[in-house]
């Protein structure tokens, strides 16, 4: 296939971070939005960081690669958002050993608010925006808010990383390749409240596809020590290393924009925080995550799943969290 004329415009924001390092790697390779798809990659941070933002600069145009038309490094927003297709907002403070993501509503609410009116200002009606930065259902939710003349569709939150723990804990539990498990959902909010749910997971063992739960044969597992560590995860890791995930949150931004990007296979599906109409007794209107299929780069909730009675509980407890985060977005901007 021939090399697509036109570059499209992506921002990473938080472009001089530790994400951004991993990330910023795999879209200019063609990971996200494919090898033959050129690309012009505007870096947005903050003022302090311009000199560490020309240094990411520098190690772009040495990685020598081809799909890499140019790189605008800016610490304006109407400058990073200009005319840009898919925008990965990665920029916010990240939480510390002992917090929860919602602790840092009231330092990062701001930020999606000044870049929510910047994207409706200057970025395309259709530009796909994935927020990453934490805590990224309800930061989303502000963002949309704040880019009234772009669809409330185009908007989601990350909560790939997540659904990409939860498959490496059942793979790694059968001994089996990541790729031989679909079909997870996470449920809800970023956060320790999130429902990683295996009832609807399928798995592939001698040559034949199984549902997880039978395969697991009883659901202690599923509904105790899985859904914990999933739960726990990011704070697991930020114990470990001192700081949280950046590799494999790159890893999953991607994930999540080549699905939206390129749609997903039949029969399968992914997780993404999205507006809420209500589906599975969800509140209306926050930012929940649910199980999509993809299409023309139109994702849509899968219906028709059956939930259990402990799924119930666990949805509702985060959907909860996620209309209390709402209400505190509201009154730090109302503040302001
Ligand atoms: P980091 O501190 O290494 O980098 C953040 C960068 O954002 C810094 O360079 C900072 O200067 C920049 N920044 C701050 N305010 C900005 C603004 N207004 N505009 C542009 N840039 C701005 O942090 P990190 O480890 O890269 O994490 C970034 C965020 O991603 C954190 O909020 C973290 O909690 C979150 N995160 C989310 C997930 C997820 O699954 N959703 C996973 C991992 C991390
Ligand atoms: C993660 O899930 O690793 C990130 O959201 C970082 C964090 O604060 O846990």
């Amino acid at each position: 296939m021939a090399r697509a004329a036109e570059p499209i415009r992506v921002v990473v924001t938080g472009a001089a971070g530790q994400i951004a390092y991993s990330l910023l790697y795999m879209i200019a390779r063609g990971e996200v939005f494919g090898k033959e798809q050129s690309l012009i990659l505007h870096l947005l941070d903050i003022p302090p960081m311009a000199g560490v933002l020309e240094g990411v600069v520098m190690e772009l145009s040495d990685c020598a690669l081809p799909l890499l038309r140019k790189v605008v490094p800016t610490t304006d927003p109407l400058e990073g958002f200009k005319d840009v297709s898919a925008a990965f907002l990665v920029g916010a403070m990240p939480r510390k050993e002992g917090m929860e993501r919602k602790d840092l509503l009231s330092a990062n609410v701001k930020i999606f608010k000044v870049q929510g009116e910047a994207l409706d200002k200057v970025a395309k009606k259709d530009v796909k925006v994935l927020v990453v930065g934490n805590p990224a259902n309800t930061n989303a939710l502000v963002c949309a808010n704040y880019a009234p003349s772009i669809p409330r569709e185009n908007f989601s939150a990350m909560t790939r990383l997540d659904q990409n723990r939860a498959a490496a804990q059942i793979a790694s539990k059968f001994g089996v390749p990541i790729s031989n498990v679909s079909n997870l959902i996470i449920w809800g909010n970023h956060s320790s409240t999130q429902y990683p749910d295996a009832s609807h997971g399928k798995i592939l063992i001698d040559n034949e596809w199984k549902n997880i739960v039978d395969a697991v044969g009883d659901n202690s597992y599923l509904e105790g020590p899985f859904v914990e560590t999933v739960q726990k995860r990011g704070a697991a890791v930020i114990s470990a290393r001192k700081m949280s995930s950046a590799m494999s949150a790159a890893k999953a931004a991607c994930d999540h924009m080549h699905d939206w990007w390129h749609g997903t296979a039949p029969g399968k599906f992914v997780s993404m925080g999205v507006f809420s109409d209500g589906s599975y007794g969800s509140p209306k209107d926050v930012v929940f995550s649910f199980p999509v299929e993809i299409k023309n780069k139109q994702w849509k909730i899968v219906e028709n799943l059956s939930i259990s009675n402990f799924g119930r509980s666990k949805l509702d407890l985060t959907g909860k969290e996620l209309e209390e985060e709402k209400k505190e977005a509201m009154s730090v901007l109302d503040s302001n």
